[in-house]
């Protein structure tokens, strides 16, 4: 049977963390509500203890979401866990998503403690977010610089003290994927209880290898995945929503899913570079402008007799209309044929062999001609003929 792998978008609270990118409630219940058209699972809304802009808008989107889960973070802390929970009194499925950091580098040098002292933190969390919702996620922050036994130990404590959600964040970005992926089939194999709870993967992108990661994880036994629209997020940013779906739906088909609607997934995408004012790098795979581009003359040609020889995806399945054929000095002669055909010529060969010297030259001149540009030296070239 497959296994349904959940998807857990923390757009609105870890993507919002980057520098310049803040969101009013209004925008993020815009974007929350797509989120919910599109599919995901569970959304995790902002930590309302952090603002009371980021209260009102977790308040909002847990009123106006019926669907998904929807989730609020806080620390180890009271105040913190109480804010959350109020401000997820109206949702269906309300989460806490709370936690401490377990690496030696955060015991010692953030919360200047010790390994014991931080499991009673930890299993202290977990109680009194209980006291509020069933649903209660805790994350094991920096647990991919974590000492495995010792992850394990916390993670067995937090179970045992009700936590239904278990996190393990590559907070720095620092594991290889087959790193992470054994760390996942360590605590499988050593943590009691770990088979009644769903274990959760939450990796950032330092190394670029934040959605291997996820993947490596998913092959070891997360059945969720913590994930941003753009991959954007902290420093280098989170996990991509969009890679990781894409990756599922491609390479494993028989064995996972996910319930995103992948025909969103270019739409959403603009949607949150625009009110986000973040732009997509052009090259981001599946939504970056050039996903779909080819431009030059070697893949043009093999994509105009076949799309299947330059792409693995086809692009209606991630909500583009189609491929784009970018006319460059680099392209060949099938590429401005296939063009000019789109601007209303149909040429035959003659006429190409007369045209294409024309369109090199001007290719050198720009950087890329456009659909007006290749009109009018067209309309120039064809009426001297
Ligand atoms: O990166 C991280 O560890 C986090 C936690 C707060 C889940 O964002
Ligand atoms: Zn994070």
């Amino acid at each position: 049977m497959k296994k349904h792998i959940q998807i857990f978008d923390t757009t609105l609270r870890d993507g919002e963390q980057v520098p310049g990118c803040k969101l009013n409630p209004i925008e993020k219940l815009k974007i929350a509500k797509q989120l919910e058209v599109m599919g995901v699972d569970v959304i995790e809304a902002g930590f309302p203890i952090s603002s009371p802009g980021d209260f009102h808008s977790v308040a909002m989107i847990s009123r106006e979401l019926r669907e998904p889960t929807i989730c609020a973070l806080s620390r180890a802390v009271e105040s913190d866990i109480k804010t959350a929970a109020e401000a997820l009194m109206y949702s269906n499925k309300p989460r806490i998503h709370t936690g401490i950091g377990t690496s030696e580098q955060h015991i010692k040098y953030k919360f200047n403690s010790t390994p014991d002292k931080i499991i009673e933190r930890a299993v202290a969390a977990v109680k009194y977010a209980k006291t509020y919702v069933n649903d209660v996620e805790f994350y094991a922050e920096d647990a991919g610089r974590t000492d495995n036994a010792y992850l394990a130990k916390v993670i067995e404590a937090v179970i045992k003290a009700g936590a239904t959600v278990v996190n393990i964040p590559d907070t720095t970005g620092y594991c290889l994927p087959q790193e992470y992926g054994q760390k996942i089939a360590y605590l499988k194999e050593n943590v009691t209880g770990i088979h009644n709870v769903v274990i959760s993967a939450h990796c950032h992108n330092d190394l670029g290898l934040a959605t291997a990661n996820s993947i490596a994880g998913i092959e070891n036994g997360i059945e969720q995945i913590e994930c941003t629209l753009n991959g954007i997020g902290e420093r280098a940013g989170n996990t991509s929503l969009e890679e990781v779906v894409m990756v599922i739906k491609q390479k494993y088909p028989e064995a996972y899913y996910t319930s995103i609607n992948t025909k969103m997934l270019n739409p959403i995408s603009r949607m949150v570079s625009e009110s986000m004012s973040m732009p997509v790098q052009p090259n981001k795979a599946i939504v970056g402008d050039n996903a779909f581009a080819h431009s030059s003359g070697i893949h043009q040609d093999g994509v105009i007799k076949s799309r299947n020889n330059y792409e693995i995806i086809n692009p209606k399945d991630v909500g583009v209309d189609q491929s784009k054929i970018v006319l460059t000095a680099r392209s060949g002669r099938a590429a401005l044929a296939f063009r000019a055909k789109e601007v209303g010529y149909d040429l035959t060969k003659d006429d190409l062999d007369m045209v294409y010297k024309n369109f090199i030259d001007l290719a050198d001149r720009q950087k890329e001609v456009n659909d007006t540009d290749l009109s009018v030296m067209l309309n120039q070239v064809m009426a001297l003929a």
